[in-house]
């Protein structure tokens, strides 16, 4: 069964155009009827989500969702990552819940800071990534000035799939390679409505740059794709609906099902009888009056069925799932039942945290969930001194969620957050008030970084020795160095052979 799944996520620098890709996506896919339904600044959309007033205020999605379609008897479920330029752990965890990755380059921007962030991330765990040069029907650079630019940017091998006839006003359709046939726009929109010539003759220029291309770059190549090492490259135009369907083709034919995934014991495949799951994500839930939360669990094998009971790591005793929610488009769907690669929501009081594994015997640990160093680092003032036990309470509930990490300094008493994107400062101080009634302030640390510290018990009290006004614990009491700058880290780390500064921690 879970050979049907594709779980996939987009990633790009905003404006390159996911959302527009995402709307086309579902469109093709029969999850949405209506162009314009996914449009995050559209007032539907804002009224859906309206409780979360940043959100609101800034007209973007600060949270991701999961989006389920079908099409030709393939599950393809789609995870939403937040597209804003400030961006937070959560996208990064998102990643680590998908099987590949659209990459989405604007065709007249190239490679742009975000995307490459993210590839990075991708490439950590080696997610294959199919690219989407988008906004063909504009002027854009050179097909083969960007093709390189991901090649040398990304060191990746990149393999043309398509090739448009022209750019811009020029432009006259999408080639594909494979099957010679070309797509041209059509209709007082432009749009692409279907038709497809074969045996086309192409006009000089074309045929010449073609020639160059399929002579220049390599040839498709699944297993390289699938390990990481090449990109197949698509143009196209989510706006005018060009090459979006030869997309949806290409992970149907080419991106991997679910994977196998690293555990403490070894890994567990996805055909693995025992279901087994981990937590990537939580959400509180619309309602701020009570404290519901969404857990969402990727299944990474057997079947789930709905009132299943599963031990969460972090719990140790079992918990019947009585209403889980499958993701379909927008709407939400009690889900009977679903198969690795799936995305489940379960609704709990705070018992689920980001990093869980979930299984029906308790003995499978998942690895490879890693919290990331913060690039932001906040120290915390309250506003009334009296509530710093409810502070306590807010941040670590935060820090669990994945809002926020908290380092609690060894010597002060005040804490510190760290974040990854200034966004999750403001969710921050929005939900302690809205949630904790806990005013409070952020100020200026000492600190630029924070690396988790790794070693014998001796190596870390040596260190802690000189160290201490540099020392803090994490919510789960693990030794932090709160480093001053970059520099600051490599110096310590070469004092300190002995002890790994680890720019990520895993659960
Ligand atoms: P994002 O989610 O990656 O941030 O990008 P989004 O889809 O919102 O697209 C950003 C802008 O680029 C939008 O224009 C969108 O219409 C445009 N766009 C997306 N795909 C294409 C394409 O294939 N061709 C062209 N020409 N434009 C494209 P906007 O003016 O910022 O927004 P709107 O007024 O259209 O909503």
């Amino acid at each position: 069964m879970s050979q049907t799944r594709r779980t996939f996520a987009i990633i790009s620098h905003p404006d390159a155009g996911k959302t527009t890709l995402t709307e086309k996506l579902l469109l093709q896919g029969g999850a949405i009827h209506l162009a314009g339904e996914v449009k995050a600044r559209g007032q539907a959309r804002r009224a859906r989500s309206d409780w979360m007033k940043i959100e609101q205020q800034r007209g973007i999605s600060v949270t991701s969702s999961v989006m389920t379609f079908e099409r030709e008897g393939i599950t393809f479920n789609l995870l939403d990552t937040p597209g804003h330029e400030d961006f937070s752990e959560d996208t990064y965890r998102t990643l680590t819940a998908v099987d590949s990755a659209i990459m989405v380059i604007d065709a007249a921007k190239g490679i742009e800071p975000q995307t490459r962030k993210l590839f990075e991330v991708c490439r950590l765990r080696s997610v294959p990534i199919i690219t989407f040069i988008n906004k063909v029907d504009r002027e854009g650079r050179a097909c083969f000035d960007l093709m390189d630019e991901v090649a040398d940017k990304l060191a990746l091998d990149v393999c043309p799939m398509s090739w448009p006839i022209g750019m811009g006003g020029q432009f006259q359709g999408i080639l594909d390679l494979d099957s010679r046939k070309v797509s041209r726009p059509e209709g007082p929109s432009r749009e692409f409505l279907g038709t497809v010539e074969e045996g086309v003759t192409l006009p000089d220029d074309v045929a010449e740059e073609l020639e160059l291309a399929e002579a220049g770059y390599p040839t498709f190549d699944i297993d390289a794709y699938r390990g990481g090492d090449l990109t197949p490259v698509f143009f196209g135009s989510a706006l005018k609906n060009f090459g979006v369907s030869e997309l949806i083709d290409a992970i149907a034919r080419f991106a991997p099902p679910p994977r196998p995934q690293p555990s403490e014991a070894g890994t567990i495949e996805p055909d693995n009888a025992e279901v087994t799951g981990f937590i990537f994500k939580v959400q509180a839930n619309m309602d701020p009056m009570h404290r519901d939360r969404i857990a969402f669990m990727r299944l990474v094998s057997g079947t789930f069925k709905r009132g299943m009971k599963l031990t969460p790591s972090g719990l140790g005793k079992p918990i019947a799932v009585h209403s889980p929610i499958l993701f379909f488009a927008q709407d939400r769907e009690l889900a009977d039942s679903a198969e690795p690669g799936d995305i489940i929501g379960i609704p709990n009081h705070g018992t689920l945290r980001v990093g869980d594994t979930l299984s029906e015997r308790n003995q499978v640990r998942f690895t490879g969930l890693p919290n990331f160093a913060p690039e932001i680092l906040r120290r915390v003032a309250l506003k009334d001194p009296t509530k710093t036990k409810q502070l306590r309470k807010a941040l670590d509930d935060l820090s669990e969620e994945g809002v926020i990490q908290v380092f609690y300094p060894e010597i002060g008493s005040q804490w510190v957050v760290g974040v990854v994107g200034q966004l999750q400062l403001d969710v921050l101080i929005s939900r302690l008030e809205a949630e904790y009634k806990v005013g409070a302030t952020l100020e200026a640390a000492p600190f630029d970084t924070a690396r988790w510290l790794k070693g014998t018990d001796k190596a870390l009290s040596d260190f802690a020795e000189f160290n201490k006004m540099n020392l803090a614990r994490d919510r789960d009491g693990d030794p932090v160095f709160m480093a001053r700058s970059a520099w600051d880290v490599n110096y310590q780390q070469e004092r300190n052979p002995d002890l790994t500064f680890c720019a990520t921690k895993e659960r």
